[in-house]
């Protein structure tokens, strides 16, 4: 197995390795990869959508996406798609998945299925190095606070999405979420230290109203975004990510109008978040 960095701060490819084959030190050596930079490219896999679904439970569990629809024969499967004539897609502004529940899941695997001509490119940014580049008067400004997540504004019947032509293919418009979770936290493998809020799905701070939260909220994603801390995947068929949804924020590009993009997504199971 051979790693090399995508970027400087974020991501690494791995070669010399079928997932569908990983386990025990392999599987080990994968997890810590992914803990450390963020996120793992694995470029000419065969990977069935079992093959998938097994890699899941390998790993240590699966959280099924409450909006996204499902693969029919394969249920633990969501889909990211965006039609050739659809013009919103899934995931396209920073954001961190399934940050709005109590025990956030730890990861996500995103398999190429159907790749537009050119354009769809997916971008993530180190929350390790966004922290690290924080100025000291900012890092203690935030130091023990915490904050509210939830998708409610997202995926509700009257949310962001209901208003696009995508939420026409999601589910669970009245479902209701909501988690507070350590504006800092420890990753629970690595102990470094994380930014945990994020564009998609923090809306303000615990004790504050969302109004007194959104001053210093956005000079946080200011400076997360503005960090020296992101890499950007081409995707090729065959090509599989795996990233930390506690280590990292990605954005999915929406460049391919007129084009189809199907990804087939499982989310991975994770523990509760801790300063
Ligand atoms: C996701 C997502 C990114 C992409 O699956 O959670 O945001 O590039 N997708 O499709
Ligand atoms: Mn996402």
């Amino acid at each position: 197995m051979k790693l090399t960095p995508m970027a400087p701060k974020c991501g690494v490819e791995v070669s010399g390795v079928q997932l569908a084959d990983a386990q025990g030190d392999t599987l080990d050596a994968i997890r810590h990869a992914i803990y450390e930079h963020g996120v793992a490219v694995f470029r000419d896999q065969d990977f069935s959508p079992e093959d998938h679904i097994n890699f899941g439970h390998r790993w240590g569990g699966i959280d099924v996406n409450q909006y996204f629809p499902l693969n029919a024969d394969f249920p633990e499967i969501a889909l990211v798609r965006k039609e050739a004539d659809e013009s919103t897609n899934i995931g396209g502004a920073w954001h961190t998945d399934h940050s709005y529940d109590q025990i956030p899941a730890m990861g996500s695997v995103l398999v190429a299925r159907d790749l537009p001509p050119t354009g769809g490119d997916t971008e993530w940014a180190h929350m390790g190095a966004a922290y690290d580049a924080l100025p000291e008067g900012l890092k203690s400004e935030i130091e023990g606070l915490e904050a509210f997540h939830t998708a409610d504004h997202v995926y509700k019947a009257d949310g962001l999405y209901a208003q696009t032509d995508m939420g026409k293919n999601l589910r669970g418009q009245d479902l209701q979420t909501g988690a507070t979770h350590p504006v800092v936290i420890r990753h629970p493998q690595t102990g470094r230290k994380l930014l945990y809020v994020n564009g998609g799905f923090t809306v303000h701070f615990v004790g504050r109203t969302r109004e007194e939260s959104v001053p210093l909220l956005y000079r946080l994603l200011d400076a997360a975004r503005k960090a020296d801390n992101t890499c950007r995947l081409q995707w090729k068929p065959g090509t599989v990510a795996i990233w930390d949804n506690r280590t990292t924020w990605h954005n999915a590009i929406n460049d391919y109008a007129g084009h189809r993009r199907e990804m087939h997504r499982i989310t991975l199971s994770g523990e509760a978040l801790a300063a």
